[in-house]
């Protein structure tokens, strides 16, 4: 792992007018580890990463990539900085094909101006290959792969494009089990590679047990808990998903009924 984050946010404040929901986030992520960020609904996850994503700007704290403080005004400047960001609803095109999705707004032209497709066909190809996924046909339309592979299409376009953080928002919380699998199996060939940080946004522990070198809890816009899997030895991490203390006085309700 690097000596210093690749990734780091300095009490990082989002207020919606008189809302406040991030209340000072500080947050690393190394090169070559999965952090997964966990909380429950509302917790502030999506905001922390869409002020990452340069979605919004934050109202107080710091960005730095590489130890230097960065700010974002358009997604495309996070994107420039090596932000690279698979959102949950995905925007992939089912009717377009594997190779059109992963160049969307990027596509390859020859001098005349035409679409190079047999290049990026290659390409689509290789890079879907190097994480795993063996498309015998780019051509095919998306509508023809699995959720996980198209969790993995995401994934390998961003890294194609230059993300040195990739940023996934929940990527397994709408698959079943094997295609989940897969996903998990992805993640740990980029966290390979040692040159990418992963931060995995989940609401599954277990997931994030199997996969995670480091953990942060979220709950109401704060950091409840973060550490690695050894220094979260001991604490309850049920209890922390859920926000701290409420899930202990939800317990004690239910046995009173
Ligand atoms: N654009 C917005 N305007 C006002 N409130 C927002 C906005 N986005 C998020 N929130 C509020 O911020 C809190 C955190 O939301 P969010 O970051 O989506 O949580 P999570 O992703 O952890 O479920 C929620 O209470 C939500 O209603
Ligand atoms: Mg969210």
């Amino acid at each position: 792992m690097a000596d210093q984050p690749f990734l780091r946010c300095e009490k990082l404040v989002k207020r919606f007018g008189p809302f406040t929901a991030l209340g000072g986030v500080d947050l690393d992520v190394y090169s070559g580890e999965v952090h997964a960020l966990l909380g429950d609904n509302g917790a502030g996850k999506s905001t922390l990463i869409k002020t990452l994503a340069g979605v919004h700007a934050p109202t107080e704290g710091q960005i730095y990539i590489e130890g230097a403080p960065v700010t974002f005004r358009t997604p495309r400047d996070a994107s420039n900085a090596g932000i690279g960001t698979v959102y949950q609803d995905l925007a992939v095109n089912p009717l377009m094909s594997v190779t059109r999705n992963f160049f969307m707004g990027r596509e390859l032209t020859n001098s005349f101006g035409v679409l190079n497709m047999k290049q990026m066909d290659e390409i689509t190809h290789d890079e879907m290959l190097k994480i795993g996924i063996d498309i015998s046909d780019p051509s095919q339309a998306v509508g023809t792969m699995s959720g996980g592979q198209r969790q993995t299409l995401a994934i390998a376009r961003a890294i194609h494009f230059g993300a040195k953080v990739l940023i996934l928002d929940e990527p397994t919380s709408a698959l079943g089990q094997k295609q989940q699998m897969e996903v998990l199996k992805t993640m740990m060939r980029v966290r390979a590679r040692g040159d990418i940080a992963i931060i995995f946004i989940t609401h599954n522990e277990i997931h994030s047990k199997l996969v995670a070198d480091r953990m942060t809890f979220l709950a109401l816009g704060q950091v409840i808990g973060s550490g690695t899997k050894a220094e979260l030895e001991g604490e309850d991490i049920r209890r922390l998903m859920a926000g701290g203390a409420e899930m202990a006085d939800l317990e004690q309700e239910l046995a009173a009924i």
